[in-house]
């Protein structure tokens, strides 16, 4: 149910859950200092307890109450990108409660940069906020995917589609030699480690296990339809034509000529901020629809847009290839 700012800060305060918007995707978020609240928050999105949550805040003054004091690399970090898409973990205070950081002995932190959830945040204190989709599905990116999602059974209050269309990045920053990049987000490992001052770089696969994200080990962003990459240098002789059945959704970026191609076409022409910014729309649009199968052109080399290595991480999870 659509509800607005001021029923928003009421049922907060009073312990619901409420769906908000951010700059990057949709939040189901709970006062962060009430157990019970923050538990519902699981409940509703039917999320492995062991996946902890993001505090999100109103300013970088409250980072005191959840973390010990960062290091002046994270701090650079925190007043060049807060408000903005960038989680940060540091080791969290000793009474930050267990339901939030599943026991960890770390907090991961956000100023979003949205101003109704900063609005909120103001009147209600710091927020636990795990993007608003039931756990699995691709993150809301509208508030009528989160009516959608839970059949108008969550409040949600509509700040329009969100910018940047992907989860923040999440960054470790528990090393004050290097900071790792445990989730892809809208800002890559080269701005923040321009900034940081200190090298920063990508979480992969069979490094370093027990820094993990825990939320990486779950299936994450998948549609029904099944995903699959389609080869960028394939499409402009339009060989293709004959094995992709009508009922596809494609999305291009460089391709040439996209009439060659059966099903339904959606090409970006190159702006990857705005392939970003659909690709969770255009996933729940071909389920609702009943499309099948998505094929998306491959992505050019991960250095050519600050966006591309999270593009890529995203879309790899809802293939399937990293699980
Ligand atoms: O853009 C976003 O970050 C959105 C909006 C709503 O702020 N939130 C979001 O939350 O994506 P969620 O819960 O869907 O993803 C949080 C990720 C999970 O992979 C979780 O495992 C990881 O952050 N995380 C949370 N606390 C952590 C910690 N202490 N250490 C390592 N990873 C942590
Ligand atoms: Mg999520």
């Amino acid at each position: 149910m659509i509800i607005d700012k001021e029923a928003a800060i009421q049922k907060l305060l009073e312990g619901d859950v409420v769906a908000l918007p951010t700059e990057t995707v949709y939040g189901l978020a709970a006062l962060a200092d009430n157990p019970q609240a923050v538990q519902k928050v699981f409940f509703t999105k039917g999320r492995p307890q062991d996946n902890p949550l993001i505090v999100h805040l109103e300013g970088v003054h409250q980072v005191s109450r959840f973390a010990e004091e960062p290091d002046e690399a994270a701090r650079r970090l925190m007043d060049v990108y807060w408000p903005g898409p960038l989680t940060i973990v540091l080791p969290k205070r000793s009474d930050v409660p267990d339901v939030i950081t599943a026991g960890l002995d770390s907090v991961a932190l956000r100023v979003p940069a949205h101003t109704t959830i900063l609005d909120i945040l103001r009147e209600t204190g710091p927020l636990v906020a795990p993007s608003a989709n039931p756990s699995g599905k691709p993150s809301p990116t509208k508030a009528h995917h989160v009516e959608q999602d839970y059949e108008g059974k969550v409040l949600v209050v509509d700040g329009g589609s969100t910018q940047i269309g992907l989860e923040s990045t999440v960054v470790d920053c528990r090393n004050p030699n290097e900071f790792m990049i445990l989730r892809p987000g809208a800002l890559d490992a080269f701005s923040l480690s321009q900034t940081a001052q200190i090298p920063v770089r990508y979480w992969n696969d069979g490094a370093l296990d027990e820094r993990r994200s825990p939320g990486m080990k779950y299936t994450h962003y998948k549609p029904q339809a099944s995903v699959y990459w389609i080869e960028s240098q394939q499409h402009p002789n339009g060989s293709l034509k004959a094995s992709l059945p009508d009922d596809t959704l494609l999305i291009l970026h460089t391709a040439k000529e996209p009439e060659l191609f059966p099903g339904r076409v959606v090409h970006v022409k190159g702006d990857f901020s705005t392939m970003a910014t659909l690709l969770y729309d255009l996933f729940r649009w071909a389920d609702r629809i009943g499309l099948p199968q998505i094929y998306i052109e491959s992505l050019p080399d991960e250095t050519l847009h600050p966006i591309l290595p999270a593009l890529k991480n995203r879309i790899s999870r809802a293939i399937g290839e990293y699980n």
